[in-house]
């Protein structure tokens, strides 16, 4: 595979070996170390699958108990890669500790990337993954960005299909709750030089997860709106699933929750655009500045995760014709305005682990703002949950979901 990085003294790469580990600032063989695009060197494949079953099976948890993320079912996927090998056989083991040199880069330069979907039983029994494929898309954007390696989607969609079978009685008998499921993917190579590593490790992980709205009726949320912290910025990674724009984002939420509100209303630019909520996207159903009501959610500019739920809302919403959807721009002053004039509908949150998350005060300049939302039913933002639970848990029959069963 990849030729060695010339060591000192050795002289510049030959023009034929694969380089690019960002070895040298001078490299020229365009790879994403280099900051040109980086190349498909290989993929592991479903077909190598290994299996190792474990031997004790744990006790599952009442899904109605659980606290999100904290408990993990038997198996887990590994697969290895370095830039000598490329890609190991996939691997399905028991669920273990990882064993990482102090200097892989994931532990100190957040070169690591994450992504998020779920499996859901259905009425009919069966297990359905909803647009898999979006979130495999949204991986591979993370992974060049991360200059990680690459790998073929639905090799890796079929790797965690396996898993998820293998695991299939840890997928809760529960219209309410699902099966989390979490692809991760680090540099592990042990160096402390800041450059694209030589070594990775893809690893998945299931842990069962409860409804998340208890006794099945909204919670609201309520924000803070404060300028002094971004979530985002332009050029930087806020359109990837990397750990690093996580970790950062705590320290503002702990202030919100200090000022009372639940979620950060992240900001961004002099003109106080409305960007995401805490870790999801945000829409506002509201009768716009021309008086057409219209439901809104902020463009993709680099800025904004494209989450597979944003998504899904926009492609219903195209569908169903009733009102305008649109991608466009959504600033304090707007909302403000749009509140004085009783113009706004429903403003809700959404992602993978809530679906649909109401939105009903925002704290903004010492000023709590009311989101009438919930007094307006809230009918879109419940249409919305209804329509895709429908498709998740099997009533509604649609091409969104893939069947694991
Ligand atoms: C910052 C951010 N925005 C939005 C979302 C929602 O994305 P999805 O609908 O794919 O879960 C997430 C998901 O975790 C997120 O981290």
């Amino acid at each position: 595979m990849a030729s060695s990085p010339p060591g000192p003294g050795s002289g510049p790469a030959p023009k034929a070996a694969r380089c690019c580990q960002g070895c040298h600032p001078d490299c020229s063989m365009g790879g994403a170390g280099n900051g040109g695009i980086q190349r498909v060197q290989d993929t592991f494949k479903a077909k190598d699958l290994l299996i190792t079953p474990a031997t004790v099976l744990k006790e599952k948890p009442d899904p109605e108990s659980l606290v999100f993320g904290t408990v993990f079912t038997d198996h887990m996927l590994t697969i290895e890669w370095s830039s000598d090998s490329g890609w190991e056989k996939p691997h399905i083991r028991p669920l273990e500790n990882l064993s990482l040199h102090p200097g892989s880069s994931a532990l100190h330069y957040a070169v690591e990337l994450f992504e998020g979907l779920k499996a859901y039983r259905g009425v009919d029994e069966k297990i359905r993954l909803f647009r898999p494929k979006l979130n495999m898309d949204r991986m591979l954007r993370s992974a060049v960005r991360a200059t990680l390696p690459e790998f073929d989607k639905e090799e890796l969609l079929q790797c965690i299909v396996q898993l998820v079978k293998v695991d299939r009685e840890w997928v809760p008998h529960s219209t309410a709750a699902s099966l989390y499921i979490r692809p991760t993917l680090i540099g592990t190579e042990p160096s402390l030089g800041v450059k694209k590593p030589t070594k990775a490790l893809l690893f998945v992980i299931l842990c069962p997860v409860g409804p998340y709205f208890a006794s099945g009726s909204f919670n609201p949320v309520s924000l803070w709106a404060n300028p002094k912290y971004v979530r985002a910025w332009k050029g930087g990674t806020g359109d990837c699933k990397m750990g690093g724009n996580y970790g950062s984002s705590i320290f503002a939420q702990r202030e919100a929750l200090d000022y009372g509100c639940q979620q950060v209303l992240w900001l961004y630019g002099d003109d106080e655009q409305i960007t995401e909520v805490g870790t999801m996207n945000l829409f506002l159903f509201w009768v716009n500045e021309d008086g057409e009501e219209e439901l809104a959610t902020p463009p993709l500019d680099g800025i904004i995760l494209p989450g597979v739920t944003r998504q899904c809302i926009l492609d219903l919403a195209r569908r169903w014709g009733e009102f305008k959807v649109s991608e466009r721009y959504l600033t304090m002053n707007d909302l403000i305005v749009a509140l004085e004039r009783n113009r706004v509908k429903e403003m809700f949150g959404c992602g993978t682990a809530c679906i649909v998350c109401p939105v009903s005060e925002i704290l903004y300049r010492g000023q709590t703002l009311h989101i009438p939302t919930m007094d307006n039913g809230p009918e879109l933002t419940t249409r919305l949950l209804d329509q895709l639970t429908d498709i998740q848990y099997g009533r509604e029959e649609s091409d969104w979901t893939i069947s694991v069963s």
